[in-house]
């Protein structure tokens, strides 16, 4: 096709980015002037290109929370209980893989720091920056950073760990959550939302609480077939 708008194959097809990465994610094998497409790819260097939002690819998206028996996660800006096993469980689940949180979570962290070996990304359209973490300023806003990751590092997960408020507008596009189930109740003014549309598909009780593990009713469908 040669057209004055549009030309096709595009002209400097082996040196952009934009052109190359999603051919790249189709064909990866296909040859091109005599270089495989990956290979392309390698030789453009560090173009900034990321897929558009509404083309990003975040799943799936998992989600962990602490809960006790009415579903309260926090008081006052702090968690209901520290219990180690549960801090151990966290890390071993969320290390080495990408940690979303609200603004208000991230201000409840020890020193404000980011979680150690993990990305850390906190959501809020009041900060415009923050030491360790990516700020990202809406959803459109994450779903772009996460298909960024997901393409940089395909392997990581990408876990949403709170509060009350990020819980509630991310479920939506949640496939999993790993819950900790407190078996007490506390005083709580911040509640993990109603899941009605997960299935429980493990739980180990380990006395004082037990970790659930829900997948989405419409994946376990999916899996199951
Ligand atoms: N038990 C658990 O597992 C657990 C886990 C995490 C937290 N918690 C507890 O939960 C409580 C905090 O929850 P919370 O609901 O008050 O706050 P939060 O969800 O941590 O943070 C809310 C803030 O996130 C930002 N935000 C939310 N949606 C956004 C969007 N679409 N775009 C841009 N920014 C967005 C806003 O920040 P700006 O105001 O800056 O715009 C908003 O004020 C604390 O008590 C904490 O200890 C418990």
């Amino acid at each position: 096709l040669d057209e004055p708008e549009l030309k096709l194959p595009h002209p400097y097809l082996t040196q952009r980015a934009f052109v190359l990465r999603p051919l790249r994610d189709i064909v990866p094998n296909l040859v091109i002037s005599g270089a495989p497409v990956r290979d392309w790819c390698q030789s453009i260097g560090d173009q900034d290109v990321s897929p558009a939002a509404e083309l990003a690819n975040p799943w799936p998206l998992q989600m962990i929370a602490c809960l006790d028996a009415r579903r309260g996660i926090g008081y006052r800006g702090e968690l209901l209980a520290h219990l180690p096993e549960d801090m151990k469980h966290f890390r071993a689940l969320t290390e080495g893989n990408v940690v979303i949180m609200g603004r208000r979570t991230m201000e409840s962290l020890p020193g404000k720091e980011p979680l150690a070996n993990r990305t850390n990304i906190v959501l809020s359209r009041t900060l415009s920056a923050a030491e360790g973490f990516a700020v990202c300023r809406s959803l459109p806003d994450l779903w772009r950073e996460l298909g960024r990751l997901h393409i940089e590092e395909p392997q990581r997960s990408f876990w949403c760990i709170g509060g009350a408020e990020l819980y509630a507008e991310l479920l939506p596009y949640a496939r999993e959550l790993h819950l900790t189930r407190l078996k007490q109740s506390y005083e709580a003014d911040a509640f993990f939302p109603a899941f009605p549309g997960f299935a429980l598909c493990s739980s180990d009780d380990r006395g004082a609480c037990a970790f659930e593990h829900y997948v989405a009713a419409d994946r376990l469908l999916k899996m199951k077939i």
